[in-house]
């Protein structure tokens, strides 16, 4: 039976909702997945749920000004009390890719803020290892050329994404490459080394950013933890 990824998402989100209480800021995350929960979150802000949301992208923010969901400036709090976001992969170590809507930079410094990350996916996402998903990585355009020749040396094979034929461009105004690395056997030492290198400015590798993962399988729900 083919397996219907929507409902798994809309089901993943309906679950992560539940862990919403009143008074909290709430980290939005960005992409289809996180759609739903939004929309969740949009009809328990419209019963009386009391929150305010730190959106991670502008994508997001427009979607839930639209739904009247309230927000708050990122720079005018300290900590953000629960995040929902989605994921491109993630182990069961709850070490996950993100960055496939381009949202990985401002999702990584949510997820940095956040006591509680919950990654919300189908169960498409699920892998043994990291890597089938090209690893997104923002860097500035100016440093584009010199970023290609350093991953390189990494053993990576990127491409700036395009969309409608030009470069696309984050909120921030940078550029993406999406990187080959193959099987990623270590993702810490990857991310230290891409982390040095000048001109990137994240990369969507997140270790230890997340507290749980609420992935849907058909009807089920399974949660995994740290
Ligand atoms: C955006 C992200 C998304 O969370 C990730 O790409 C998953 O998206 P979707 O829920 O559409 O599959 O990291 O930058």
């Amino acid at each position: 039976m083919k397996k219907d990824l929507e409902k798994e998402k809309q089901l993943a989100a309906k679950e992560a909702v539940k862990y919403l209480s009143d008074n909290k800021i709430i980290g939005l995350g960005t992409g289809s997945t996180i759609y739903y929960a939004i929309k969740e979150i949009a009809e328990l802000v419209k019963n009386g749920l009391q929150i305010q949301a730190v959106p991670t992208s502008d994508k997001t923010e427009e979607l839930a000004i639209s739904l009247e969901i309230p927000i708050i400036d990122i720079n005018t709090i300290d900590t953000i009390d629960i995040t929902i976001d989605g994921a491109d992969e993630f182990t069961k170590d709850l070490t996950l890719i993100k960055g496939g809507g381009g949202a990985l930079l401002r999702e990584k410094i949510v997820a940095s803020m956040t006591k509680e990350e919950i990654i919300i996916a189908d169960s498409s996402k699920y892998v043994e290892k990291l890597g089938k998903f090209k690893l997104p990585i923002e860097v500035i355009p100016f440093a584009s050329k010199y970023v290609h020749s350093k991953i390189r040396d990494l053993q990576g094979e990127g491409n700036i994404r395009f969309i409608q034929n030009r470069p696309f461009l984050t909120d921030e105004g940078n550029y993406i490459i999406d990187v080959d690395f193959g099987f990623i056997t270590n993702p810490p030492e990857l991310s230290h080394a891409l982390t040095g290198i000048e001109g990137v400015v994240g990369h969507g590798l997140f270790i230890d950013l997340a507290q749980k993962v609420i992935m849907v399988n058909n009807d089920d729900i399974i949660v995994f933890e740290k």
